[in-house]
């Protein structure tokens, strides 16, 4: 089976959060079970740097504003997966982050940008691009790959299956709707419903409507975006997707992260011995200019700072963290209201609270290996990654009830613990208080050193990777 994954971000050469990890991934698993995988890339000058052997396919042109548009194809440098690559400097050479200009707001080209990237997986479905594959299923990530199953849709001669993945709902990938006049999709009658949101285009609502199926990242998100609640005025159009809408949880890459093998952190370590996990938390300490003590709870944030994570509930539960003897490390960046008020916490309380801005990814392998609860308290949170490393890691995760967290962390009650499934907390409402009271019964277990093991050996000991999850993909695509 030939199938096209369709995406912005693919790590490591271009990622702003989860979704470069999965399309690193879950091709990759895929092809493992035999399917033959291609990915399909705008060509960002990571891209163009790190897929290598670029070969060109066809050059096609003018086009979406650009003169020339060139198709290559190479292969993914750690995987060695095959990848298209569209080639159009006037629309794709621009350094850092792939959807925002350096004065942080949206690229005014966007619309542009993304439908060409559907537009090209079209295209290559319809045989047209590349004489020598053309895919059978094309899977798109995520509303910037969201107008794939549109343009398919809307040629009557293609057939090809189509699968939409939602990674976050909350981003529809809104423009102006005249600005379909500039992309080549008929908006007319019935159709304008389709691509319609409140007077807007929307490349989110294209896909959900276009793509034979769709699919959340956690069952409990599946589920949770038919509701108002969660579905950001979609969720009535999922509802009546009905059974073409499924949850199918992320897994875990773990090539990448493992303690056992980890090369970015200080020491490696297993379930069995945890030796090198206390001495990544000596070093970890060190390095942020901690007081070294060893039996201080070390609290982690990796996260983009924004609402979405649950950030300002943080920034509301720190003064119990701190009077608990806590300390704190944050990795991230967002919002700049959130942004300041984690540095003026870090100059509060330099001796335990450290907060780097910015993205590294060395230093979120070794504060996730350092630390010893990591805080994930989002509002929502489609499924969520850095919990699942951190259960690898043997580093507790606090989480909020809510999407693929809910999914993946039970909760350390007196019963799950007797029980031995506990791996994690869970607190449930949306606010500072029920995150303090939570890290405030976690530091209690913190101080039983032989119930803080079995939770930490019952996480490392779970299985997060990719293989049942891919099983699942491959059933998506073989049922249409
Ligand atoms: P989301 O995609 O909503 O941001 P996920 O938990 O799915 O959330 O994935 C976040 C990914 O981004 C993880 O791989 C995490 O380690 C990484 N990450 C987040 N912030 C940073 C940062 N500042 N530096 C390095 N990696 C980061
Ligand atoms: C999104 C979600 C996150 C998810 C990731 C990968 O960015 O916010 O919860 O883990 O996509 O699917």
């Amino acid at each position: 089976m030939r199938v096209l994954h369709v995406a912005v971000e693919i790590y490591p050469l271009v990622k702003t959060g989860g979704l470069a990890d999965v399309v690193a991934a879950l091709p990759v698993a895929l092809a493992e079970r035999g399917l033959d995988v291609r990915v399909l890339l705008p060509g960002l000058p990571a891209v163009l740097d790190g897929v290598v052997d670029l070969k060109r396919v066809i050059r096609l042109g003018p086009a979406f504003g650009a003169a020339v548009i060139t198709l290559r194809l190479g292969r993914l440098p750690d995987s060695g997966l095959l990848a298209y690559v569209i080639d159009t400097p006037f629309l794709y050479r621009r350094d850092g982050n792939p959807y925002l200009a350096p004065d942080g707001r949206d690229w005014r080209d966007n619309h542009r940008r993304f439908a060409l990237l559907g537009w090209i997986a079209a295209h290559l479905a319809a045989g047209e691009l590349d004489r020598d594959w053309q895919p059978e299923v094309v899977h798109a990530h995520d509303w910037h790959a969201g107008l794939a199953p549109a343009y398919i849709a809307q040629n009557p001669a293609l057939s090809t299956a189509t699968v939409f993945t939602i990674h976050n709902l909350a981003f529809r990938g809104l423009f102006p709707l005249d600005h379909h006049t500039d992309l080549g999709l008929l908006i007319s009658g019935a159709n304008q419903s389709a691509l319609e949101f409140h007077g807007q285009l929307s490349f989110m609502k294209a896909a959900l409507v276009h793509a034979k199926r769709v699919n959340a990242v956690s069952p409990t998100y599946a589920r949770e975006i038919c509701t108002p609640e969660f579905g950001w005025g979609l969720d009535g159009l999922l509802r009546d997707r009905g059974a073409d809408l499924s949850g199918i949880l992320n897994g875990v890459d773990y090539s990448v992260w493992d303690p056992g093998s980890d090369r970015a952190i200080h020491a490696n370590y297993t379930a069995g011995d945890l030796g090198g996990k206390k001495a990544c938390k000596a070093s970890l300490q060190a390095e942020l200019g901690f007081s070294g003590r060893a039996n201080a709870p070390l609290f982690a944030v990796v996260s983009r700072l924004t609402a979405q994570k649950g950030m300002d509930l943080v920034l509301g539960a720190l003064p119990t963290l701190l009077a608990g003897g806590g300390q704190l490390v944050v990795v991230g960046s967002g919002e700049a209201d959130i942004e300041a008020a984690f540095r003026a916490a870090a100059t509060a309380h330099p001796q335990a609270v450290s907060v780097h801005l910015g993205y590294d990814d060395a230093l979120s392998h070794r504060v996730i290996a350092g630390a010893d609860i990591l805080l994930v308290p989002s509002r929502f949170e489609p499924c969520g990654l850095t919990q699942l490393y951190a259960l690898r890691y043997g580093t507790l995760p606090l989480v909020r009830r809510v999407g693929g967290l809910a999914d993946t962390v039970i909760d350390a009650t007196p019963e799950h613990l007797k029980a031995g499934s506990a791996n994690g907390f869970v607190f449930d409402d949306a606010g500072s208080r029920a995150l303090a009271t939570r890290i405030g019964e976690a530091l209690a277990l913190y101080r039983d050193p032989s119930a803080w093991l079995q939770v930490q050996r019952r996480g490392m000991a779970q299985d997060f990777s990719w293989a049942d999850s891919a099983v699942r993909y491959e059933a998506l695509y073989r049922s249409i």
